[in-house]
């Protein structure tokens, strides 16, 4: 008796199993690429002190000290921390790194190199309350398509 329940009970079994591997293939699937992200500690605190004196030398007379943004020449130069600013990059770390690398500093794209955007963006990250971790954000914006900007985790 109680095999035969076993055996009427094993189908319903495998149907479970499977849909919930194909529930998992399919995430993992879908997080190919990208491997970790910003909370799980993307950038080195050394990292995000190199950037941080170049921020203050290339991009805080239009950002701001603080990276609470401004207005130069009529232009808005938008704030580079806060909810807003993770909610405009919620993507992979190679948009921002793209765009940084290629557009700015605004009027003189071209003059920072991957290494210094890399170092740049650690101390973005950094002043956003991501925490350090043990290895530094790659200067190459292939390589940054592995790291994931989302929003702060409750
Ligand atoms: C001469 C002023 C100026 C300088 C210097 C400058 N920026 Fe900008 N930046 C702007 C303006 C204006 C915008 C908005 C227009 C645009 O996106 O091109 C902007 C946009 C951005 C954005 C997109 C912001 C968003 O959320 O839409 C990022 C990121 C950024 N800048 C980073 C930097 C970094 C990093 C540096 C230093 C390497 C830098 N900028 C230097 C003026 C400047």
């Amino acid at each position: 008796m109680t095999r035969r329940r076993l055996a009427h009970a094993w189908p319903y079994a495998t149907a479970w199993a499977l849909a919930s591997w194909v529930v998992t293939a399919a995430s993992s699937l879908q997080a190919q690429a990208p491997t970790k992200t910003i909370w799980d500690g993307a950038y080195t605190k050394e990292q995000a002190e190199r950037g941080k004196h170049l921020y203050a030398e290339v991009c805080a007379r239009c950002h701001g000290a603080n990276l609470i943004g401004g207005e130069v020449a009529g232009e808005v130069a938008p704030d580079l921390k806060g909810v807003y600013f993770m909610l405009r990059w919620s993507d992979t770390l190679s948009r921002l790194f793209v765009k940084i690398e290629d557009t700015m500093p605004k009027g003189e794209a071209g003059t920072i190199t991957s290494e210094e955007t890399a170092d740049i963006i650690a101390y973005l990250l950094q002043s956003n309350d991501a925490p350090a971790g043990t290895s530094e954000i790659p200067p190459n914006r292939e390589q940054a398509r592995t790291i994931v900007i989302t929003r702060k985790p409750n």
